[in-house]
């Protein structure tokens, strides 16, 4: 998809937002813990590149990732900093992993079995840095008992062509007010450890959640939704430190009429006007990822909220004015206008998800612009 720079929607991204961010976790975190940027998903649909670039100017030490296509994104653009790739690799790309030197999971003995056969046919220079998976409850990735863990840390030891850079498990409900559960995965983390003949350079389990809410085994911190500004627990759990969103979504009124009462609106004749009406159209669809849910939520238009009415096209949203505004108005559809606010939470309360899904939901039509 091309990305639409003429035209005036457009997510802008505050970059000082992402500064303070991290300046704050680095100023709640212990010395000796290393924070990697998670910028999978194009940086949570911020940008993965520019982000990834402020967070390591703001000393994060390395990026997460979610694929091989988006470590090499951030690769070819020039960034040399440590790359953990979060998800499975398949062993036929090992090699492309040894030449850029990436991090990846191992998380299950076939998959070494595999890739230790692969290295016999076609060895690769550089060793590749493993992190190995635990499924401390997650039930995702990852090994679930000690004895494969053993036995997995001796053969890689054994063979050539891999060394073990880290071991880690993830969360599952670090950001519920209730910590029994992430308490029995860390306890169980904590054995795990205890059972290695030798602890690896890097031992993680935190996130974001974790970071802010939980004590964890670690000295890496996968820092993800947190840097975007967002509370990973939506309203649920209260913030122990601020966190400065940094994504708003504008646009403009692209066009403005009075429509008399009994007027049909958008595809489906879904609203009718209770009375003569203003309606404004402004660029953004659901080809944005401003989805069809977003019917009869609202916008900002000269600092009103004003209602979505009619069904969301593919290209353009209506909604009711309050009064007559101008051609090009500015429009806040996430963002701040006159003291109200729409926040990423908001959206996703009304279409029933999270802030995660809301935010990577923005497609590549939509310029990220960064100030
Ligand atoms: C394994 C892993 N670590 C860290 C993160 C970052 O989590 P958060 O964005 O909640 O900080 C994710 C995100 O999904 C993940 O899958």
């Amino acid at each position: 998809m091309v990305t639409s720079y003429h035209r005036p929607t457009q997510l802008i991204i505050d970059s000082d937002a992402i500064r303070q961010n991290m300046h704050q976790v680095k100023a709640h975190c212990q010395a000796a813990e290393d924070i990697f940027a998670v910028v999978k998903a194009n940086g949570y649909g911020h940008g993965a590149v520019p982000i990834a670039k402020i967070a390591l100017e703001e000393g994060a030490k390395g990026c997460c990732v979610a694929t091989i296509d988006e470590a090499i994104e951030l690769r070819e653009a020039g960034i040399t900093a440590p790359i953990l790739i979060l998800g499975v690799v398949d062993v036929q790309y090992l090699p492309i992993i040894s030449t850029y030197e990436f991090a990846i999971p191992l998380a299950t003995t076939q998959w070494l079995t595999e890739a230790i056969e692969w290295y016999t046919h076609t060895p690769w220079e550089n060793n590749i840095a493993l992190h190995m998976a635990v499924d401390t409850g997650m039930g995702r990735i990852g090994f679930t008992t000690i004895e494969s863990i053993c036995d997995t840390v001796s053969r890689v030891t054994a063979s050539e062509g891999f060394f073990i850079e880290g071991i880690f498990t993830h969360f599952s409900t670090a950001d519920e007010a209730d910590q029994t559960y992430t308490k029995q995965q860390n306890q169980r983390f904590e054995e795990v450890l205890a059972s290695l003949p030798s602890r690896p350079r890097y031992i993680h389990s935190a996130n974001s959640a974790s970071e802010l809410w939980q004590e964890s085994e670690g000295n890496l911190i996968r820092y993800g939704i947190a840097l975007y500004g967002l509370n990973p627990s939506g309203n649920t759990l209260a913030l122990p430190y601020p966190l400065m969103p940094a994504l708003e979504l504008v646009s403009k009124v692209v066009q403005v009429k009075k429509v008399p009462k009994g007027s049909k609106i958008g595809y489906g004749a879904t609203y009718e006007a209770l009375e003569d009406e203003w309606i404004a159209t402004i660029p953004i669809g659901y080809a944005d990822g401003y989805i069809r849910k977003m019917q009869g939520f609202h916008v900002l238009i000269e600092g009103q909220y004003c209602e979505i009415v009619g069904r969301v096209c593919m290209d353009q949203i209506m909604v009711r004015l309050p009064h007559e505004v101008p051609l090009d108005a500015p429009v806040v559809l996430v963002g701040e206008m006159n003291k109200k606010t729409i926040t990423l939470q908001d959206v996703a309360t009304h279409i029933g998800t999270i802030h995660y899904e809301v935010a990577c939901l923005f497609s590549e039509r939509l310029p990220r612009i960064y100030k």
